[in-house]
């Protein structure tokens, strides 16, 4: 786990409106219940962002999600004051950046935050590291220095070796990583990134994902990284907050957003998701209950619960059997009282950490895994039927809300 510090960015009861008289009526409406379209229809003022408050704290990552249009990149506009709010503050890094302006605005920019944003225009006629250290260069750090710093952010995302070329030589995916490193060449604490990897095909955008959060586990930046994707938002985010029509709907761990939906709004995005992707093993595992092998067959029998069988440890804590119900039933059946003439020992193992996904094969043979740290101990017995289970529950919330709804 991430060890999450204080928080970083704060958006307070933040209002955005867009318009001529932001702070006229519509705010009046707005501030009083009604919703963005009724307040767009009464007033020709387009609401962005509709009392917003979350914080970002350090060393996450957190996601903002939402439909075109629900004002993620408003938000995170905010932050960085290329929009004023119309009501609400803006902290960063305990800094109002709402009171800078000017140079001192700039300066804040540039030493705090990296930006990277799904079209942002590399120089064309700039080599790749001269366009990484060009925010060094602005800042008047000597040559030398950012060289190494800029050298340092393409090792980063893999791209050293392309230093002297220009950005027309690389592919997409490419210049989206010089991106990346431009952002992270002048080391700031917190990364903006707004639809990073939305212009990506799928599996280029995977291969992002991936080495962002490997960036990540080194570097422990805090990122704030906007969405329109919700399988995007859970693979990589610590916390995602949802928004719709400028307002925010729930912020939570992606396993809380998937098993606790807020709202209908929300249960429908998540119906899309893969959750095997998302929910870990620990999560839906039982305590271990072991036996000991001299237990008699008919106490082993009695003692079992049904669905997750039982297991037989040695000294060291260490699944070496299963038990289960059929197996003891039949040897039973069989004659024997012996609970030693029951076991097997060809049992699956995961740890707790695992996706329900990569469990699943192992799942399809019907028996108890044993879920096991590191060193190997039995940390807890999985039912491969609460795997099924759990994959079929944000179903149910779906077509309870349906019938809730329809019917
Ligand atoms: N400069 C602007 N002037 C007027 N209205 C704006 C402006 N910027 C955004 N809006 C409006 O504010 C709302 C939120 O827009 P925003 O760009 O934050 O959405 P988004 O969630 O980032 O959407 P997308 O996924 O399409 O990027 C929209 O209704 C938009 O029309
Ligand atoms: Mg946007």
């Amino acid at each position: 786990m991430v060890e999450m510090g204080e928080d970083i960015v704060i958006l307070n009861e933040v209002y955005k409106i867009f318009g001529p008289q932001p702070r006229g009526r519509a705010f009046d409406l707005v501030r009083s219940g009604m919703g963005k379209n009724q307040v767009q229809a009464a007033t020709d003022h387009v609401i962005g962002l509709n009392n917003v408050s979350f914080s970002v704290k350090k060393g996450e990552i957190f996601v903002v999600m939402g439909l075109s249009g629900s004002g993620k990149s408003t938000a995170i506009r905010t932050v960085n004051k290329l929009f004023d709010v119309t009501d609400g503050s803006v902290l960063v890094e305990g800094t109002d950046v709402q009171q800078l302006a000017g140079s001192a605005l700039q300066a804040f920019r540039r030493t705090h935050m990296g930006m990277v944003f799904q079209h942002f225009a590399l120089f064309p006629h700039r080599n790749v590291i001269d366009n990484v250290s060009y925010g060094l260069k602005v800042q008047k750090v000597d040559k030398r220095t950012r060289e190494d710093a800029a050298m340092k952010a393409l090792a980063l995302v893999g791209l050293d070796t392309y230093a002297q070329s220009l950005p027309s030589e690389l592919s997409g995916g490419m210049q989206q990583r010089v991106g990346l490193a431009r952002a992270l060449a002048s080391d700031p604490e917190i990364l903006l990134m707004d639809e990073a990897f939305s212009a990506l095909d799928p599996l280029i955008r995977r291969q992002m994902q991936d080495e962002m959060m490997e960036i990540q586990g080194e570097l422990r930046k805090t990122i704030l990284f906007i969405t329109h994707d919700l399988n995007e938002a859970l693979r990589i985010g610590d916390r995602v907050c949802i928004m719709k029509d400028g307002a925010v709907v729930q912020i939570g761990t992606p396993e809380e957003i998937l098993t606790q939906p807020a709202t209908g709004y929300v249960a429908e995005f998540v119906q899309d998701v893969d959750q095997g992707r998302v929910i870990q093993v620990h999560e839906i595992m039982q305590p271990p209950a072991p036996l000991s092998l001299d237990t008699a067959l008919a106490d082993a029998l009695t003692r079992t619960t049904e669905r997750s069988g039982a297991f037989i440890l040695d000294a060291f804590g260490v699944p070496t059997h299963l038990f289960t119900i059929e197996d003891g039933a039949r040897a039973s059946s069989m004659g024997t009282t012996e609970l030693v003439s029951a076991l097997r020992t060809d049992f699956e193992r995961c740890k707790p950490e695992d996706r329900l996904n990569s469990v699943y094969a192992a799942a399809g043979r019907g028996l108890p895994i044993a879920v096991c740290d590191d060193a190997g101990v039995l940390v807890g017995n999985l039912d491969p039927r609460h795997i099924m289970e759990e994959m079929g529950r944000v179903e149910n919330l779906i077509e309870d809300f349906e019938k809730e709804v329809f019917m």
